[in-house]
């Protein structure tokens, strides 16, 4: 993979502190979609109670607190990150709850736990995050039991089109040029984990927001890095309110929509 660099410079950027992942997840609050992101995935796990579970890239820990109590206390959860101070975002809202979790600091490609040791390994909007994907699914398979489930979840390459065409007009979004992201969305993910697991199911997850004042989605455009990646940022970002408010005005909505999906993959029982 030729953007190796760029997508580990990229995800330790974003990730040093919760605040860019925290206002992108405000914006969803705005949501036509009654049923939230977390809530859909957590319930596709099905958890029977006596899983031991691994999450990759937790975040936040926003799939357990919206759902914590839907968990088994006889599950066995770890919460993992590579950032530690998403972690410890995570830990400070998951551990009043008093949950079967432990959290701690893991990096996709390298797993330090035994062979075949869990029932189910999470990994939430993060494998496009992963410099080399293939490294961390052979990680991720071995660590797995036979039979147990990798749960993934991603984005289309339609997710958030409209931002993306109007940050475009601002020169500052270029999908051929970002070479931000390894490749994994909900066009690609089924090629992807084909290599490491069989009876890969996909279900898709859609959600429109309408956004009716400017600060939720600056919030969410600065959230992107732009001041990072794009020395004139700071001088173009009035232009970019002014243009928003002027959409505001006229049409007195923005839309955004948003396309995730999930894939459940299986690892073989023989490998
Ligand atoms: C978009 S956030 C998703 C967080 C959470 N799963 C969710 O859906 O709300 C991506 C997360 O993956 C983490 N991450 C990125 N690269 C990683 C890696 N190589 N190993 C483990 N975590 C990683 C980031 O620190 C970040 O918390």
């Amino acid at each position: 993979m030729k953007n190796n660099k760029s997508v580990k410079e990229y995800a330790k950027l974003q990730y040093s502190s919760h605040e860019n992942l925290t206002n992108r997840m405000n914006l969803w609050s705005y949501g036509s979609n009654p049923e939230t992101l977390p809530k859909w995935i957590f319930s596709h796990f099905k958890l029977q109670g006596k899983e031991k579970l691994l999450e990759l890239g937790c975040g936040t820990g926003q799939l357990w607190l919206e759902n914590y109590k839907k968990i088994p206390s006889t599950c066995s959860i770890v919460l993992s990150d590579f950032s530690q101070k998403m972690l410890n975002k995570a830990k400070e809202n998951l551990e009043p709850l008093n949950l079967p979790i432990n959290f701690k600091v893991i990096d996709a490609q390298k797993i330090p736990y035994g062979n075949q040791n869990f029932d189910v390994v999470i990994g939430c909007h993060m494998l496009y995050h992963i410099p080399n994907i293939d490294k961390a699914l052979v990680e991720i398979s071995r660590v797995l039991k036979p039979s147990g489930r990798f749960i993934s979840t991603t984005v289309s390459k339609n997710h958030i089109k409209e931002l993306k065409n109007f940050l475009s007009k601002f020169g500052l979004y270029s999908d051929e040029k970002l070479k931000l992201f390894s490749e994994f969305r909900n066009e690609t993910g089924n090629d992807v984990l084909k290599p490491f697991f069989e009876e890969i199911l996909f279900n898709e997850y859609l959600n429109y927001v309408k956004i009716t004042s400017v600060t939720p989605i600056i919030n969410y455009i600065d959230s992107m890095s732009l001041k990072e990646r794009y020395p004139n940022y700071q001088e173009i970002k009035p232009q970019l309110e002014n243009a928003f408010k002027k959409i505001l005005e006229k049409k007195s909505k923005f839309e955004i929509t948003g396309i995730s999906g999930m894939f459940i993959a299986k690892k073989p029982i023989r490998t």
